[in-house]
């Protein structure tokens, strides 16, 4: 079987096909691995994979992360996107603070950004969608990162960024009990991040992102206003509609990503992630005093 791999849009994203993620070769995992290098979102159609394949596979990419306590998958490997309640198959209410907790992934972010340990890509597995809506909508900050002019990026080089979940998920409304708000301590990362195989650079931005450190609060800001304005400005941007059995992987050090609404009192959606750790980035952190003064 001969691996497709087809970019879609001019910048980032590439669909493979061609390949079936529960039964790859090491061969073929290596062209899927590069494919994920080299476009940072990439997607796969008519893959049927249940929750033991999909862990085989994203493992295949680094160590999983568990989920937060905040999920309703909460212990497990997975974080659940769904209106189905995980007890019952019934649909929730639509007033359920699990689905009011979900509207803060209507926000432009990379996942897992507020973490020590940052990710390096998620997996994400449609297993119910809806009719229409619940889109996914990508953006690439590599490709608003290459697009700066040279003064803008050497004056974004070197900068550390912190990201903060509680302070994110309250723009969207949803406040955390201390409990969850001393499980999610700020974190710290270097706002350019640097792909190790590709040598391509790109910036560690969206939701959680609350300041570049050491920068005026208003100047920050501006700052990450105006990266993420680029990064997604509708015609940048790839969206994904998705039907039963397409599987994506994104990289959460280059993209950003947002979900879309749909009816949640008329149709079912159950997305299944897992979320694959990138404890090697840490390495890299010993350069940034910010970071390490922080820990
Ligand atoms: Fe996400």
């Amino acid at each position: 079987m001969t691996i497709i791999v087809t970019p879609l849009t001019k910048h980032f994203g590439a669909e493979i096909s061609g390949v079936d993620l529960t039964n790859l070769s090491n061969e073929g995992f290596d062209v899927v691995r590069a494919a994920f290098e080299a476009h940072g979102v990439i997607v796969a159609r008519g893959q049927l994979i249940d929750d033991d394949q999909q862990v085989a596979f994203s493992e295949r990419f680094g160590p999983l992360e568990t989920t937060v306590s905040v999920n309703p998958a909460v212990g497990t490997p997975f974080a659940r996107q769904s209106n189905i309640d995980i007890a019952t198959g019934e649909t929730m209410k639509p007033d359920d603070k699990r689905i009011f907790y979900q509207k803060g992934n209507m926000l432009w972010h990379a996942d897992s950004t507020f973490k020590e340990i940052p990710s390096l890509c998620s997996m994400l597995t449609a297993r119910e969608v809806p009719p229409t809506g619940g889109d996914t909508e990508f953006a690439s900050t590599r490709a608003v990162y290459e697009a700066l002019d040279p003064a803008t990026q050497a004056r974004l080089d070197g900068c550390v960024v912190e990201h903060d979940f509680a302070w994110s998920r309250a723009r969207s409304g949803f406040v955390f009990n201390d409990a969850q708000r001393a499980e999610n301590p700020p974190a710290r990362h270097p706002l350019v991040q640097t792909n190790p195989v590709t040598g391509r650079k790109s910036l560690m931005i969206g939701a959680h992102a609350k300041c570049i450190v050491g920068w005026n609060a208003d100047e920050s800001q501006t700052m990450l206003d105006d990266l993420l304005d680029r990064a997604t400005a509708p015609n940048e941007i790839y969206v994904h509609k998705w039907q039963t059995g397409d599987t994506i992987v994104w990289d959460n050090r280059a993209t950003l990503h947002r979900a879309t609404p749909f009816d949640v009192t008329k149709h079912r959606r159950l997305m299944q992630r897992t979320t694959i750790s990138n404890p090697a980035a840490i390495d890299e952190y010993a350069g940034y005093p910010e970071i390490s003064q922080a820990g």
